[in-house]
């Protein structure tokens, strides 16, 4: 039986009502909390820093996958340890030593994630995939929520299953950006083992019950776990 975790980005969160939102994760039947940082660097645009985080981490129940779209993040992987981050994953296209990086993480007591852009080719992996527990590959530019699916990931979440199975490697397949419960299936039969996804939970006009109906469009057999909140 297949078991596919859904990760709901707080991007797509309201603000204003945070620990609301944060909550209805905690009762919902996802996975994870997924935590985007932007710099205005490495991408166009920035989210949210420290003071926010903290305040996620103080009312979240489930861990916490981070997503770092900052340039040069071994500058911060000690404060995200002490933030609470479960899986912190940075970006292949942001690291000149990330075998370091990747180390430096994982000594910190994280999980070490790569992701990749929608122009990276899955080979850039080859010689790291053993050494990493996640990889996350866009199927948007990253940098905003609510963009469409890029197509072109499926062919990359099947070559990547295949590099995986190849160096028997244990690395989760999370894909981010444009997910909703019209592509879930067809990305978890191509491999996917993660699905991140903001503004179809977030704008939906009952999250939690959309979270749901993700895990049923991603494994056709899903049994609900949580019965509140609904
Ligand atoms: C984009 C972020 C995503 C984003 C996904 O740069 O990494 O996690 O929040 O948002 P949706 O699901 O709206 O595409
Ligand atoms: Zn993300």
């Amino acid at each position: 039986m297949r078991k596919t975790k859904i990760a709901p980005s707080l991007l797509a969160a309201d603000f204003g009502n945070l620990r609301r939102d944060v909550e209805m994760v905690n009762n919902s039947d996802a996975d994870w909390h997924h935590i985007d940082v932007m710099d205005g660097v490495f991408v166009p645009n920035i989210s949210y820093g420290m003071p926010v985080i903290k305040a996620i981490q103080k009312h979240a129940t489930k861990p916490l996958d981070v997503h770092l779209m900052i340039v040069d993040p071994d500058r911060y992987i000690n404060t995200f340890a002490e933030l609470g981050a479960s899986i912190l994953t940075v970006h292949y296209e942001a690291c000149t030593h990330l075998h370091r990086t990747i180390q430096a993480i994982k000594a910190k007591g994280m999980k070490a994630g790569v992701s990749l852009n929608p122009h990276s080719n899955i080979n850039l992996l080859e010689d790291i995939i053993n050494d990493i527990d996640l990889v996350l590959l866009m199927s948007v530019n990253p940098g905003f929520g609510g963009q469409s699916f890029i197509d072109n990931t499926y062919v990359k979440i099947k070559a990547l299953k295949e590099l995986i199975n190849i160096k028997k490697a244990t690395a989760l397949i999370e894909i981010d950006g444009g997910v909703t419960s019209e592509n879930a299936k067809k990305l978890t039969e191509a491999g996917a083992d993660v699905l991140v996804a903001g503004s179809f939970v977030f704008k939906s006009e009952n999250p939690a019950q959309t979270i749901l109906d993700l895990k049923r469009a991603a494994d056709g057999n899903y049994e609900q776990k949580v019965v509140n909140n609904r």
